[in-house]
């Protein structure tokens, strides 16, 4: 059968997009009381939105969608970059993805963990001299330090800030417009000249890095051809190392914010083990907003749900409210860990960072290490320090993406225990 979905009216609805940030999809949905509709965005183009299990099951298949001409520019120019692993489809994509399945082996995984952990300790001992500190700040520096020596980068103490506020601009500008936009692309520049003259130094020879590092690989990986990649590709490929694992700091706070805001949480984490913990770090990347949707456009005409989905059609897979969808999870707005209990997992409901397969799709190849980081992150706070929360705005937009509390949350009298 075939069947028209309901349309967004309006030649674009990038303004309402803008506006309404994580919840364009959900409300139009509620609105149509359907899972797709049709609406003109991004310049006015045809825009298929889809939410739900089934719909995670179809954009990751891929003989219906590929990633080609899928991120606008705006977003290449901040957040990815040009010709990198989210832009490619077929082969080229899966032997670009293996470079980054290469580095999350049980080693590389036990390596972030305990560099997180050290540079923890340095933190918290800072903290201590300090009145207060602002959550979101020292997790994006901490990790930044993180990100770099884990993959090899070096970075001088004296470095570090000016790094951070270049790795954290790249994803805090995708979604934004006006200033915040311009100093992402700013950062972007600056970043891509940081890290290709290191790829430079070590293709010829004049650094001494060790050969099992993300930068070493990444600078030496070969293509299809046999051939080196321009040294801005790559540049921009360990761009896509170090910036989300500053991201992460996002989920850092949002977690802290959950102790606060559920302080019957604190007592479970510090009374429970490792799955509590782990049901917990699952539910905060399912209850927070991060990614509002992922992108991809039809690689051949085909007929899904009564619609016909026609070559190069632009569409939208809602991730925030696919994580927020009924049909999948009682109360979705109800922060609840438990719901993870005995739940099979499953490849295509819990989807902040993507659904599918990591390795033939293209799902976040960083899963394992956002778990991981948040894990001993969430540790040293619920175990190694005491602290007071002061007044503050702890709210956090639906509009801004990516959305974080106004305060960003500040701590205060931080003593180690
Ligand atoms: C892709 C989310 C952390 C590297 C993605 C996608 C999402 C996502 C939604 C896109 C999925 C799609 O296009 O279908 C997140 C979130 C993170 C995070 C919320 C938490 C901070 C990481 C980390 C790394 C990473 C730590 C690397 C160390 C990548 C790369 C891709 C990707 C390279 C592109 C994969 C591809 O196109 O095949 N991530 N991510 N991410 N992520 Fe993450």
């Amino acid at each position: 059968y075939r069947e028209q979905i309901p349309i967004d009216r309006g030649l674009d609805n990038s303004l309402a997009l803008l506006l309404e940030g994580y919840q364009y999809i959900t409300n139009r949905r509620n609105q149509y009381n359907r899972d797709i509709f049709e609406t003109r965005l991004l310049g006015g183009q045809k825009t298929i939105c889809i939410a739900g299990k089934e719909a995670a099951e179809v954009f990751y298949d891929e003989n219906k969608f590929i990633r080609k001409g899928a991120a606008p520019k705006r977003v290449r120019q901040t957040l990815f970059g040009e010709n990198v692993v989210q832009t490619l489809d077929n082969k080229r994509h899966k032997q670009r993805k293996a470079l980054f399945m290469s580095l999350m082996t049980d080693e590389g995984l036990q390596e972030i963990e305990n560099i997180t952990y050290a540079l923890w300790q340095d933190t918290i001992n800072s903290w201590e001299r300090k009145d207060k500190v602002i959550l979101f700040e020292e997790a994006k520096l901490l990790l930044t330090k993180v990100a770099c020596k884990w993959a090899g980068v070096p970075l001088k103490e004296q470095e570090a800030k000016l790094r951070a506020d270049q790795l954290s601009a790249l994803f805090d500008s995708a979604a934004a417009i006006g200033l915040r936009h311009w100093r992402g692309r700013h950062a972007r520049n600056q970043a891509e000249k940081w890290i290709a003259n290191l790829v430079e130094e070590i293709r010829n020879d004049e650094k001494d890095t060790s050969k099992q590092t993300a930068l070493y690989k990444m600078a030496m990986y070969r293509d299809e051809d046999g051939e080196l990649l321009d040294s801005n590709i790559i540049a921009a490929e360990v761009l896509n190392i170090l910036r989300p694992i500053v991201a992460i700091a996002v989920y850092i706070v949002f977690s802290a914010l959950a102790i606060h805001q559920y302080p019957e949480e604190r007592e479970k984490l510090k009374s429970n083990d490792e799955s509590y913990l782990e049901m917990f770090v699952q539910e905060i990347r399912r209850y927070y907003p991060f990614f509002p949707f992922a992108a991809a456009r039809v690689r051949d005409d085909f007929l899904w749900k009564g619609h016909d989905f026609k070559k190069g059609n632009l569409v939208l897979l809602d991730i925030y409210g696919t994580n927020h969808h009924s049909d999948l999870w009682n109360e979705p707005f109800v922060f609840n860990p438990e719901r993870f209990k005995e739940r099979p997992e499953n490849a295509f409901d819990l989807i902040p960072q993507g659904g599918g397969s990591h390795h033939m799709g293209h799902r976040c190849p960083g899963e394992w290490i956002t778990l991981r980081v948040m894990k001993v992150s969430i540790n040293v706070i619920i175990n190694q320090i005491q602290y007071d929360v002061p007044n503050q705005n702890l709210n956090y937009s639906m509009r801004r993406v990516p959305s974080i509390p106004n305060s960003r949350f500040i701590i205060s009298h931080v003593k180690k225990c």
